[in-house]
């Protein structure tokens, strides 16, 4: 579509109709929201006007916002999925990552994450069944001077082989997620399974943007943390399995180099760290992973 240069009564009308919502909402008790819902409504108008958004391009966007709604339960949240891959979430995350030199970098929490996992003891298995190559994961959690963060809550899920998490199996099977808590050193450890890549749920309407788009629904392999304890920032994020499939990207933006990972691979009768028995062809990997952790303070943007 060819756009005729806007005539000055054209451009004046579409200004005026953007001061009157602005105005609209000029009253706003709470300063913060009136100013988010200015911005809002600046970038909004900026992108209709941008882009001479036709009525039918404005019609399909309502209905793709309709079929994301639609779409979305208790178990599938195609609005953050759509955050995700506009990159959103990353870059809310990188606002509000407070960027402290030596705290581990945040990513994005996914739609998979349930609280209540099955409590795991160190050197325990998360896998609780699910198929996959036995991975050794060891680490420590400490704050920003080196001292350990003793107990430190760690929560971690990651999918199995097939690239599909417990919760998308049909029934409530729990698998390949735990909770743990570091020793009085800061110390945990576990076993996994090697992260594989795998599709973000592709079969909606952010499925079909993709598509459209030419662009891939493939997440880079990773293990998701979320690290906890009294008085520390809480951190959500995930190791990378350095390679390949990371070559390839992450549908959802998530990866940081300060989290890309050697996963060793070891040969099946090759002794495990902890003694563990495999059979006798089982391949398995192992990796460490230390998490420094912020002050609970740092928790606003802009900061
Ligand atoms: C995940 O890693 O589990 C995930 C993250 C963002 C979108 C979909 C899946
Ligand atoms: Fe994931």
């Amino acid at each position: 579509m060819v756009n005729q240069p806007l005539t000055d009564k054209q451009l004046a009308r579409e200004e005026a109709l953007v001061g009157e919502v602005l105005a609209s909402f000029g009253k706003t008790p709470d300063a913060r929201l009136r100013f988010v819902m200015e911005s809002l409504v600046r970038h909004l108008h900026g992108f209709l006007r941008e882009t001479r958004l036709s009525e039918a391009e404005w019609r399909a966007g309502i209905e793709f916002l309709t079929a994301a709604g639609h779409i979305t339960d208790e178990r599938r949240q195609e609005f953050v999925l759509l955050s995700d891959v506009l990159g959103a979430s990353m870059q809310t995350i990188a606002i509000n990552d407070a960027a402290q030199v030596g705290v581990t970098e945040a990513t994005v929490l996914g739609p998979f994450f349930r609280a209540g996992a099955p409590e795991v003891v160190l050197g325990g298995d998360i896998a609780l069944g699910a198929a996959g190559e036995p991975c050794w994961v060891e680490g420590t959690v400490t704050d920003l001077d080196g001292g350990p963060v003793a107990g430190a809550t760690l929560e971690v899920w990651e999918c199995d082989e097939a690239g599909l998490y417990d919760v998308q199996y049909d029934g409530d099977r729990t698998a390949a997620r735990g909770r743990l808590h570091a020793d009085e050193r800061g110390c945990f450890r576990f076993w996994a399974l090697t992260p594989v890549p795998y599709p973000i749920p592709h079969d909606g309407p952010v499925g079909r943007l993709l598509t459209a788009t030419g662009r891939s629904p493939m997440r880079a392999p990773h293990l998701h943390f979320m690290v906890s304890a009294p008085g520390r920032r809480t951190l959500i994020t995930h190791i990378f399995v350095e390679g390949e499939a990371l070559r390839r990207g992450d549908a959802v933006f998530g990866v940081r180099e300060s989290l890309v990972r050697e996963f060793a691979r070891f040969p099946g009768g090759v002794p495990t760290p902890d003694g563990r028995e495999l059979e006798p062809e089982r391949t398995w990997t192992q990796v460490n992973f230390d998490v420094v952790l912020a002050p609970a303070e740092v928790e606003h943007a802009g900061a």
